[in-house]
């Protein structure tokens, strides 16, 4: 059985257990889903545009360990919240209009799992244009103790140097090299932002009214692109349309189970789907076995052997034959927003197996 099959199987048996068994059960659900612990997000923020934009994509079946939206590899988005400290007491001074520390905990990222995206959003909230341009400058601090956060102008390497002008947009920065290396939680010191007035087109005293323009009108996020290739089977079979032949009740056959994550008290931490239809398998593989029961060659043999044997070999079991994948969005421990593919979640077929 794998693990999807068992997460279905575990949630039937969870939505049917008595309360005294639920946090056992839940712990082997919350396993199959990749997480350690029922996630308790503490002041989550709204989920990001773009992990929206993928989830209602849904996943392309033929190939759920790819995201499209990013033509990467993977399975698994993040969005992570800045927790850098806005470094104020320094501004502004020259043309330098504002620095900030930003630092996202990438620690989340498991050892298996390879990062194939990291990406930095910068959003400007205000859109007061009047043609004022900036320059924005990031770095990489190379070292960095408590007191260095003041002065590290000697120990940092510039990643991205660019002009910008004040739109209400976002400006986006490939860092995937960056969060490679913060995934291995090693050398994770952040960041370091700075906005400088243009000195080609503010006279020298105007530094500071074109600064006070952008005040603290910033949102910064990160984002990670990451395959874990433990859940990702190498080829994947179509979804075949349903077979609408009516099944006798007792034969093996698909059965409805909508699973609502209310009931199971998931509703703080999972955002999207609220529930959905993971159905189940049931029923009796008689023999002979019939077309309909889409029984494999060594079910076929089995039930044979036990028309002649039935104290020795059983019958064979009413099983999965085809499943689909769905995505999931939640909230993490740390108010990260997660977009994460699972394979083999909804039961579309059953056989004898
Ligand atoms: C981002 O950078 C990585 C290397 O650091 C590169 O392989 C990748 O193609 C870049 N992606 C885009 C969209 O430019």
């Amino acid at each position: 059985m794998n693990t999807s099959v068992l997460f279905i199987t575990i949630l039937a048996l969870f939505l049917l257990a008595d309360c005294s068994e639920l946090p056992f059960q839940e712990r082997m659900l919350l396993k199959a889903l990749g997480l350690n612990g029922r996630p308790r997000p503490v002041a989550p923020g709204p989920v990001p545009k773009a992990l929206w934009k993928i989830f209602e994509q849904g996943i392309n079946s033929e190939n759920p360990c790819r995201m499209e939206g990013f033509q990467v590899p993977g399975n698994i988005v993040r969005s992570y919240k800045d927790q850098g400290p806005l470094m104020s007491s320094e501004i502004p001074h020259g043309s330098l209009c504002f620095r900030k520390y930003l630092f996202f905990d990438l620690s989340v990222v498991e050892k298996k799992e390879e990062v194939t995206l990291g990406q930095l959003e910068i959003k400007f909230k205000h859109n007061t244009y009047q043609g004022h341009v900036f320059q924005l400058q990031l770095y990489h601090p190379l070292h960095m103790s408590l007191k260095g956060m003041r002065d590290h102008s000697m120990n940092r390497k510039l990643l991205f140097a660019q002009s910008f002008r004040l739109l209400h947009k976002s400006l986006y920065f490939n860092l995937t090299k960056v969060a490679q290396d913060w995934a291995k939680a090693e050398n994770n010191m952040g960041l370091v932002l700075e906005i400088l007035a243009d000195v080609d087109t503010s006279r020298t005293n105007h530094f500071s009214s074109s600064c006070e323009q952008i005040d603290f009108f910033i949102h910064t996020s990160f984002l990670t692109v990451s395959l874990d290739p433990t859940s990702c089977k190498a080829s994947r079979t179509k979804r075949s349309a349903e077979s609408s032949l009516p099944t006798p009740s007792n034969i093996c056959s698909k059965r409805r189970l909508y699973i609502d994550f209310k009931d199971v008290g998931w509703q703080n931490w999972v955002i999207a789907p609220r529930g959905y239809m993971a159905n189940y398998c049931h029923g009796e593989c008689p023999y002979p076995l019939t077309e309909m029961l889409k029984g494999t060659n060594h079910a076929v043999l089995q039930t044979l052997v036990h028309s002649i044997e039935p104290e020795i070999t059983p019958l064979p079991c009413c099983a999965p034959t085809k499943l689909s994948p769905i995505s999931m969005l939640y909230y993490d421990n740390n108010d990260n927003v997660v977009l994460r593919h699972y394979e083999d979640m909804v039961v579309d077929e059953c056989g004898c197996k």
